[in-house]
């Protein structure tokens, strides 16, 4: 397949522009998340459902700015609140009635958030999480998932990809994360054996609903009520990394779409609407710890969203996004829902023509396809996947179809994109899996 010789022709300036970057930035990135082979796409600019290449192709966008972008590039509304913003201030310093709104609808929409504090990164959200719930609780040991990606947060930097153990990255000690366990997906003996193993020490069991950089799998519905219930006899918290979910499956993210409630989640991405943000929330009587007005050394816990929190742009952009999904959100979740169903069982159907077995993964405008023989229900069976294959589909899809991937990653539809955009995805996968069954690839 010519995938990668068809990439490099359209996109010579991203080639060039690829060997600047190699000069100023490690790697030429600033996120690892974003290289792929042979170098990745440099975006000159987007709108709606689309980005353009430096090289001026077109491309109809799955990667939606890491999945924050439910409404496309650059909406109206967010655009013409952002301008009229901008020209009153981009940096108070102080709070504003427009952070306090934005709060309040998260509050209102998102069933654990009694209480919220703003910061500028899902990473932050995730380190603040874990520090209330180590204080709440008075006890060191954090649960995570294996294939769980919480951010560069130095704590949860461990047992993110295969072979699920161990740190992520040289330079941080064995000691920052010694109270954190991974535990496979999924699996509900795991999550008994490890509470048992550690009674009287766990805080913390912190999961995303939708295991998102993890393979795009979500949870078993099953799996989280047992969790809930679970947490609950060892008297730990439970919380939900919310940071692509929040707002993207449901208005109160996987709480609403699973029916449960955490004692804690982080949110981020759509609630910034398309602007930095971290938000960490959950019941009152956990997040009030980081009152400051809390004398006692021993009960304060100290977090803050820092210089660049509640930044006004942001919370204007974010209080659009969110006030729209909320006016809209009967049609808006039902019809991503609808698009994400088509495509999955699409893309699916049209490698099972060639004879070869896919199985995209996903809950409502997330998916993920994996060529495997079974759909996999945790990290270790997405890496046990073709990732080659994976990475060269959405390559090809680049290549031949103007379709934008982010090789390896998960797909996000959004508002913009309609049943015609699904139909040119599904066209894209065909041809995909014509070729690859000439050249007798699968999983
Ligand atoms: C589930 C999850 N948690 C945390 C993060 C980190 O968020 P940020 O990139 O804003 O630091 C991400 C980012 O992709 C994420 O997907």
């Amino acid at each position: 397949m010519g995938a990668n010789r068809d990439y490099e022709r359209k996109t010579r300036r991203s080639k060039s522009l690829y060997g600047r970057a190699l000069k100023v930035f490690a790697g030429g990135v600033s996120h690892n998340t974003r290289f792929y082979e042979p170098y990745p796409l440099f975006v000159k600019r987007a709108r709606g459902k689309f980005i353009w290449d430096e090289d001026g192709n077109r491309y109809t966008d799955y990667w939606m700015g890491h999945t924050a972008l439910i409404l496309g590039h650059s909406p109206k509304i967010v655009v013409d609140r952002l301008e009229e913003q901008v020209r009153h201030g981009t940096l108070y310093g102080m709070g504003s009635s427009l952070s306090i709104q934005l709060a309040e609808e998260v509050q209102r929409s998102v069933p654990c958030a009694e209480m919220v504090r703003f910061c500028n990164s899902g990473a932050e959200a995730t380190m603040y999480l874990i520090r209330l719930a180590r204080a709440y609780v008075g006890r060191r040991t954090v649960v995570k998932i294996a294939g769980g990606w919480h951010g560069y947060n130095t704590q949860l930097n461990t047992a993110v990809h295969a072979p699920f153990a161990g740190s992520e990255s040289a330079g941080i000690l064995p000691e920052e994360q010694a109270h954190v366990v991974s535990i496979p997906f999924n699996d509900v003996s795991a999550a008994e054996r490890v509470l048992g193993e550690n009674e009287g020490d766990t805080a913390l069991v912190f999961l995303e609903p939708v295991l998102g950089a993890g393979g795009c799998i979500p949870a078993e519905k099953e799996y989280l009520k047992t969790l809930r219930e679970l947490t609950a006899k060892h008297d730990v918290l439970l919380a939900f990394d919310e940071i692509i979910t929040g707002f993207r499956l449901a208005l109160g993210g996987a709480q609403e779409y699973y029916g449960l409630k955490p004692d804690l989640a982080s949110l981020g991405k759509i609630v910034g609407g398309g602007l930095p943000i971290g938000v960490v929330c959950g019941l009152e009587e956990i997040v009030s710890r980081a009152d400051p007005r809390i004398r006692e050394r021993a009960k304060f816990v100290s977090i803050g969203g820092g210089t660049f929190s509640e930044n006004p742009p942001t919370m204007a952009a974010g209080l659009a996004t969110l006030k729209y999904l909320r006016r809209n959100h009967g049609k808006v979740y039902s019809q991503l829902k609808k698009l994400g169903d088509e495509l999955r069982r699409g893309v699916d159907g049209a490698f099972k023509e060639e004879g070869i077995e896919a199985h995209t993964t996903g809950a409502s405008s997330l998916f993920m396809t994996h060529f495997a023989k079974e759909s996999p229900r945790n990290a270790e069976e997405s890496q046990r996947s073709n990732i080659a294959l994976q990475k060269a589909y959405h390559l090809a899809l680049m290549a031949g179809d103007g379709i934008f991937v982010l090789p390896g990653h998960l797909g996000a539809i959004s508002t913009e994109h309609d049943a015609k955009d699904i139909a040119g995805f599904l066209k894209g996968a065909s041809l995909f899996a014509a070729g690859a069954k000439r050249d007798h690839v699968g999983p």
